[in-house]
């Protein structure tokens, strides 16, 4: 029997393909590729940013909020999911009123498009629900359930922001596992040091996490911010085999703080403020990122589908 026939038979039509180019020692051609169909432009892919942090209260939720509206001022698809599940608060944070969240997601009673929430400049939200034990108490067979959910957007978002729970528990290491970047916020405080170096660790060590990108925030100055990024890379490099970025700095802000009692992004309310200002530079750094590394296709991460395809299959 014709050996070609035979292995289109055995693995299909992409199987063939693969084993074909493999043998030749090239890059297996795509689908359309190789029967010379059009395709639609390439779009660039969506990136997926986890801000965590380890210690409550150093900002993730603030700094996610406000970097995730910065990027949509700037005219990017965004979504923000808000995974500090069973104490969910951006949807607080910016006066929008959730009628269903992640658990109705994980119940089967809606998709992850019927969740999405429209804040200001087109911002959207994915709302975790608050106080709900069953959310904070989630498997990780579920973390894994939400994180795939994102494959069934019809249009993904340029930009996917993920605001990160306190702590070092699954539930955080499998969000900021699964994403493309870890963006860390630390505070020139002894315990957001030490816990900041936890997660670190943690992700390092257990989950293969080799790059993380710094925010110092509630610093007074530039020169405060890099002073503290030193602390944590030298710690870093002697103990860690991680790449720690700044990524740059927010400033400690009363704005900043006036704006979340009005249920606001500061970007949004003061955008000539200091902290507004930071955010803006902040978002321009994400702007300049290059194309994410990609990560190994068996491991759970948000928009594999997406990715896979990317490469062509
Ligand atoms: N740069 C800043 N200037 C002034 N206040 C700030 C700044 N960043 C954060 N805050 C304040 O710190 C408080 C905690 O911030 P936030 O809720 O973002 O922290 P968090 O890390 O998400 O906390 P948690 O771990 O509980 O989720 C908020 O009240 C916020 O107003
Ligand atoms: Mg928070």
């Amino acid at each position: 029997m014709n050996g070609v026939f035979a292995m289109n038979q055995a693995m299909g039509l992409e199987g063939m393909l693969r084993a074909l180019a493999e043998r030749h020692g090239k890059q297996a051609p795509s689908h359309d590729q190789a029967f010379g169909l059009a395709r639609p432009p390439a779009r660039r892919r969506c990136r997926a940013i986890a801000v965590a942090g380890g210690k409550g209260g150093v900002g993730k939720t603030t700094i996610s909020v406000n970097l995730g509206m910065s990027l949509a001022m700037a005219g990017h698809e965004v979504i923000l999911l808000d995974a500090d599940m069973g104490l969910a608060n951006i949807d607080v944070l910016l006066g929008l009123t959730p009628t269903r969240h992640i658990g109705h997601l994980l119940d089967g009673s809606c998709g992850i498009e019927d969740l999405l929430l429209t804040g200001p400049h087109g911002l959207k939200v994915v709302p975790a629900g608050s106080g709900t034990r069953r959310l904070a108490q989630l498997s990780n067979n579920e973390h894994a359930a939400v994180i795939r959910a994102f494959d069934d957007l019809a249009v993904p978002p340029d930009y996917l922001l993920v605001d990160t729970a306190a702590g070092l528990s699954d539930n955080v290491a499998m969000f900021a596992a699964a994403a493309d970047d870890v963006v860390l916020v630390v505070c020139d405080e002894p315990a957001s040091l030490t816990d900041a170096y936890a997660v670190l660790k943690v992700l390092s060590r257990d989950f293969g996490v080799r790059r993380f990108r710094m925010v110092a925030n509630m610093v007074r100055n530039a020169g405060e911010a890099r002073a503290l990024h030193q602390k944590l890379a030298r710690v870093c490099d002697r103990f860690l085999d991680v790449a720690l970025e700044f990524m740059g700095m927010v400033p400690q802000d009363e704005r900043l703080r006036q704006a979340i009692r009005r249920q606001s992004a500061v970007v949004d309310l003061w955008p000539a403020s200091r902290s507004a200002e930071a955010f803006k530079q902040l978002a321009g750094a994400v702007d300049t990122w290059g194309e994410p590394e990609r990560l190994a296709l068996d491991r759970i991460a948000f928009f594999s589908r997406q990715a896979a395809a990317a490469t062509g299959w």
